[in-house]
């Protein structure tokens, strides 16, 4: 019997985990692994956001505890981030990456025996976020274009449901929402009483013309019972840094802001000060990155479709692809996607993530967050491997 809570012992095991060790020790024996795990940008944090943070470690206001919900200044700019919200720098509580507002979230609106929606395929942190909380994750199906309507949130949800957890651009499928089918669930999450945490991390890395609408744009009658998530981590690349935020009604934000005084207290001032460099110095960085995934994007597309026993719906956003891969399992007499990564780092020499670890057997998550040339070399040896 273990000493560990029972909430400890809910927690997941990260099905990546195995693959990222086996990667680690193939590369450690010398072999050219190629890996398409990435979860962060491959580029540096631009220079200013940088020098911004320079300045603020000799600064000796930088060097002691601050307002646990972050600067004045960084959650006033925040506020401008979402204009849809017309929210208050008071309703805005800075966190250690976005990752740290989904969990203070579902702390503060979850109880044990509710409900949250979590449309598949997931973010890995968003059902365990909900578990830790002693709350029921209740994974949702999704359509053929990887996206989740209406209709069947409403089949799943109960009167138990408090929370849907919603992401778009999406982790890990790619997949952006139209402003037409933003509206339609955020009415239907109005409709009936629903909370909804929006997840808008990757809104800046959108292609092909397409633009992430907010989910507070597309149905502001959620506003009253709507969480905004966002953070600088992906947007400017910094995910070292650890800087996310959400804005919630004032009560949600107020509750947040003391979980975290308990919890963390402040971000790292040095951090919040680069943050807010990172916003006010505008997206032409972003933009430059956003040019180099886009034709990463496009060369994997083409590559992956055509790969035997593939099909692919074309990401839009983010940096992920994440083909159905369930007639090249059956091809090959592979039972699940945790064995067909395990097989490909073995035979093919390339790290990628298996679906289940995203509540979607049958699917692997390619990264576009690598270089060119491993990219074309990885995905050639995934084509040969398939034919
Ligand atoms: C959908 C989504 N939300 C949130 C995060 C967390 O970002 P942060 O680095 O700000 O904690 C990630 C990181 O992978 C993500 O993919």
């Amino acid at each position: 019997m273990s000493d560990l809570s029972r909430r400890a012992q809910a927690m997941a095991e990260s099905v990546t985990m195995a693959i990222t060790a086996k990667a680690g020790q193939l590369r450690a024996a010398g072999k050219p692994v190629i890996g398409f795990g990435a979860g962060e940008p491959d580029f540096a944090t631009p220079d200013h956001i940088v020098a911004a943070a320079e300045a603020a470690c000799r600064d000796p206001k930088a060097h002691h505890y601050g307002p646990a919900a972050g600067m004045p200044a960084l959650r006033e700019a925040i506020t401008a981030t979402a204009p849809a919200m017309t929210a208050a720098a008071s309703q805005v509580v800075v966190t250690n990456g976005a990752k740290q507002a989904v969990y203070q979230t579902c702390s503060v609106l979850l109880d044990p025996g509710d409900e949250a929606l979590v449309p598949a395929p997931y973010w890995v942190t968003y059902p365990e976020a909900v578990k830790l909380a002693g709350a029921t994750p209740v994974a949702v199906p999704h359509d053929a274009d990887l996206k989740v309507t209406p209709e069947v949130l409403e089949r799943n949800r109960t009167e138990r449901t408090k929370l849907l957890i919603f992401v778009s651009p999406s982790n890990p499928t790619g997949v952006v929402y139209t402003l037409v089918e933003l509206a339609a669930i955020g009415r239907w999450a109005a409709e009936h009483g629903v909370w909804v945490m929006s997840d808008e991390i990757y809104e800046h890395l959108t292609y092909g013309g397409v633009q992430a609408t907010s989910l507070a744009t597309a149905a502001p009658e959620v506003l009253d019972y709507y969480v905004h998530v966002n953070g600088v981590s992906k947007t400017y690349a910094m995910t070292g840094w650890r800087v996310g935020w959400l804005i919630a009604p004032p009560e949600v934000a107020k509750a947040a802001a003391s979980l975290q005084s308990h919890l963390s207290s402040n971000v790292s001032n040095v951090s919040q000060i680069a943050a807010l460099a990172a916003l006010e110095g505008g997206l032409e960085s972003a933009h430059a990155m956003r040019e180099a995934f886009d034709r990463r994007r496009q060369t994997m597309v083409t590559m992956l479709r055509d790969t035997a026993g593939v099909s692919l719906v074309e990401p839009m956003g983010a940096f992920y692809a994440f083909p159905d891969v369930s007639e090249l399992m059956s091809k090959k007499g592979i039972g699940s996607s945790v064995d067909l990564a395990s097989t490909l780092l073995d035979e093919a020499e390339i790290a990628v993530v298996p679906g289940d670890a995203f509540g979607a057997p049958g699917f692997l998550r390619f990264s576009f967050a690598l270089s060119d040339e491993d990219l074309a070399e990885g995905l050639s040896r995934f084509q040969t491997w398939a034919s």
